[in-house]
Parts: structure tokens; C-alpha cells; sequence
């Protein structure tokens, strides 16, 4: 049954966000409630499929809906022009028109995929979000952000193009890797410290009810991290001002990833470059001790790491220094005035290696 609704208003762009506990089989009602059309492609990697494929398929042929299977390999190497280019020759061949309606079933991977061929095939055709991760549940499925990689870049060719509607089912995360699992309690860690409660309270007293991937738990912080998420689309869609907000401990994050060669999930990248905004915010005598206490807690609570190890402060700034967000000489970073008021800002260099070398001297 769903059980919750998350409202994203973006003028005629808005759209719902359903979440609930086993609803796929009840996926083809609200498709019908939305579109006229009668054809879908469903565009997913085998893993998700052998999961989840027959209970959405099953819904979709329940409401006499023809549907069209598109399998994309599994891993970050389908967000590819060259795997977008295979998806729109499936589509195509099997004479996909403008309202037709593409179903993307899976995590982020998937969904920024689909999205991206969605808002590009036949210059945009409607789409939806089903994602099957926790990430995708609470980041990449909302707000429209749509992209392949380049080769010399991440997300570099992209789009904003809003889902039609989002749909969660949160019973699919049991079958989700433990590690896939924590990479995606990091980003609900993210709104946590910069929303504050109710989140903050409920993954410290409920932290063994979402281990346990209780459903109504699931469900509960599934919307709220989405409600959240939503705000801040809402006021900047496009990504020019608050937006920045949701990159809260990924300036350090990615260069860990890099640093690292992807050692570190990006995940648990975000989670040590929480703690590290925290320090900086301390140091910079905008919050106290407690609160980097607090993300040490919450973070290894999770099973994430709360520091690096193999990569050092002067590696670490070399590779943030390429960092495309860097302006003047300065580098960005979104830090706390408080649990729930996150800031950006620009730190200068020296400030920057000082505080790093003694966050990664501490234990
Ligand atoms: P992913 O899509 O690669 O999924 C992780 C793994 O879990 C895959 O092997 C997948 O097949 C498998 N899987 C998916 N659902 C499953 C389930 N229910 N049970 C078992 N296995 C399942 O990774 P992800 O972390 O979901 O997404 C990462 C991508 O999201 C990155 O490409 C990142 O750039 C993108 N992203 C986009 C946004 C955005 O706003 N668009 C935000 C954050 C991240
Ligand atoms: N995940 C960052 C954003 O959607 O802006």
C-alpha cells in the first residue's frame, strides 16, 4: 500500500512522489492515472530485472500495457553515450513515439541513464523513476538531474528533466547490498546535519529499526529525506544558488574517490568529508566540539568510516584544486552554522591544508 506522498512543486513540472512497502504490483494505477498511453520501455540492468522485472511487468500487462524491455549493463559504465546510443536504436526499432512513456527500474545509475534518453529521444518524451536503491530512493530519482559520463568528466553531459512521477518501493532495498545500503545512509546522513530534525532523531533512535530495514521506518525516512531534497529543488531547480546545499561533505568526498582510486566508495568518501566539513566548521568557530562528535557517531553508527587513510592533505587539495566547482583561488565548501543551517563558503588554501593535515592526524 503506499503510504506516503511527497508532493514536488515545480509549476507544470511538478510531479508526486509515491513511496510505500510492496506496491510494485500496483505500479500500473498510478501510470494510468498520469498518461493515456498504452506503450512503455522499461529500461533496467539484468540484476534489478531477474529482482523486480516481473512485478512491475506483471502490473503493466495487468493494466494492458505493452511493454518494450531495454537491458543496459550493470555498473557506472552504462551511463555512457555509447550505452545511450544502443537504448535509442532499441527504441527506435521498436518505433517508440513522443507519447510513449519510459520506466526506469533500478538506482541511480539507471535512472540518470534512462533520464538522460528520456529527456533527449525524440527531443523529450515522458518518463518515470522507479528506483530500487536507497541512494536513488532518497537523491537520484528526485529533482531531474539526468546525465551520462564523459570520459574527461563525470555527469558532463546532461540534463534537467523532471520525472512525470516517482515511484518507491522500499521492500526492494532488502535485497540491496550491505554496502550499496550504507552508501545510500550516507546522503540521508547529508540531510540529517543539514536539515536537522526530525531526520537527525530519527537515524540515531531508529538506527537499529533501519538496519533492520523495517518497512514503516524505511518508508518514513524515505519521505522525509525526499520532502527535503524537494524544498531545495523547488527554490533552485536549475542548480545555481541553495542546490549547492546537497553537496555537503562532496568537495572532500570526491577527492577521496579519486585520491583513493575509488578504495573509498563515494559513499563513504561523503561520510569522512562530512566529518571533515564539520572540523572545518568548528574550526572556524561556527559550531562547537559536540557537533563533530555527533557526525563521528551518527556516520561510524552506519557502518561508515570516519576518516582516510593512504592519501595525504597535500594530495588531497592537489586533486580538489581541479575540482570544477573551485573558483579564485579559493576553494568551495558547504559548512554548518549549526546542525540544519548549512553555508557556503570559500576557504583559502593555507587554512585549508592546516585543517586537513590535523583532521587526518586525529583518530
Ligand atoms: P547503482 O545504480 O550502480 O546501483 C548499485 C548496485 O545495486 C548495482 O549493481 C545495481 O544493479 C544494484 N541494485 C539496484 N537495486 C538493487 C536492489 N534493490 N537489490 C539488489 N541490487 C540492486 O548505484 P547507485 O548508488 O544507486 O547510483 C549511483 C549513481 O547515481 C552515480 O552514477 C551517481 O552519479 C548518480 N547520482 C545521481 C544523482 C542525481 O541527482 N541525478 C544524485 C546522486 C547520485
Ligand atoms: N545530488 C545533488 C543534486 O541533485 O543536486
Amino acid at each position: 500500500m503506499i503510504k506516503q506522498v511527497v508532493e514536488i512543486s515545480l509549476g507544470e513540472r511538478s510531479y508526486p512522489i509515491y513511496i510505500g512497502d510492496n506496491i510494485l504490483h500496483g505500479f500500473v494505477d498510478k501510470f494510468k492515472d498520469k498518461f493515456n498511453a498504452v506503450k512503455a520501455a522499461v529500461i533496467t540492468n539484468s540484476t534489478v530485472w531477474d529482482l523486480y522485472g516481473g512485478r512491475l511487468t506483471e502490473s503493466l500487462t495487468a493494466g494492458a500495457i505493452d511493454y518494450e524491455l531495454i537491458l543496459v549493463p550493470d555498473g557506472e559504465k552504462a551511463k555512457s553515450l555509447s550505452v545511450a546510443g544502443q537504448v535509442y536504436g532499441g527504441l527506435i526499432k521498436k518505433g517508440f513515439e513522443r507519447k510513449d512513456v519510459i520506466v526506469a527500474l533500478g538506482g541511480g545509475v539507471v535512472g540518470d541513464l534512462a533520464g538522460f534518453v528520456a529527456a533527449t529521444y525524440e527531443r523529450g518524451v515522458p518518463f518515470v523513476q522507479v528506483p530500487t536503491t536507497l541512494l536513488a530512493q532518497v537523491d537520484s530519482s528526485v529533482g531531474g538531474k539526468v546525465a551520462v559520463n564523459h570520459e574527461l568528466g563525470k555527469n558532463m553531459i546532461g540534463a534537467f528533466y523532471q520525472p512525470a512521477f516517482v515511484y518507491i518501493d522500499v521492500s526492494t532495498l532488502n535485497t540491496l547490498p550491505g554496502k550499496e545500503f550504507a552508501g545510500g545512509m550516507a546522503e540521508v546522513i547529508k540531510y540529517a546535519f543539514i536539515k536537522g530534525e526530525p531526520l537527525l532523531g530519527l537515524i540515531q533512535e531508529k538506527k537499529r529499526a533501519i538496519l533492520g530495514k523495517e518497512t514503516g521506518v524505511l518508508s518514513e525516512m524515505v519521505r522525509i529525506c525526499c520532502s527535503i531534497k524537494g524544498e531545495i529543488v523547488e527554490k533552485d531547480e536549475r542548480d545555481a544558488g541553495v542546490r549547492a546545499y546537497l553537496n555537503y561533505g562532496h568537495t572532500l568526498g570526491h577527492a577521496i574517490e579519486s585520491t583513493t582510486r575509488y578504495d573509498y566508495s563515494h559513499g563513504q568518501a561523503v561520510a569522512v568529508g562530512m566529518v571533515f566539513a564539520a572540523r572545518l566548521s568548528q574550526r572556524l568557530g561556527m559550531v562547537g566540539e559536540d557537533v563533530v562528535e555527533l557526525h563521528k557517531r551518527v556516520i561510524s553508527a552506519y557502518g561508515l568510516p570516519v576518516t582516510v587513510s593512504g592519501a595525504g592533505a597535500v594530495e588531497l587539495v592537489q586533486v580538489m584544486e581541479r575540482d570544477k566547482k573551485r573558483t579564485g583561488g579559493e576553494h568551495v565548501f558547504v559548512l554548518l552554522d549549526g546542525v540544519g543551517n548549512p553555508v557556503v563558503k570559500n576557504i583559502d588554501e593555507d587554512t585549508l591544508v592546516s585543517v586537513l593535515s590535523e583532521f587526518l592526524r586525529e583518530v
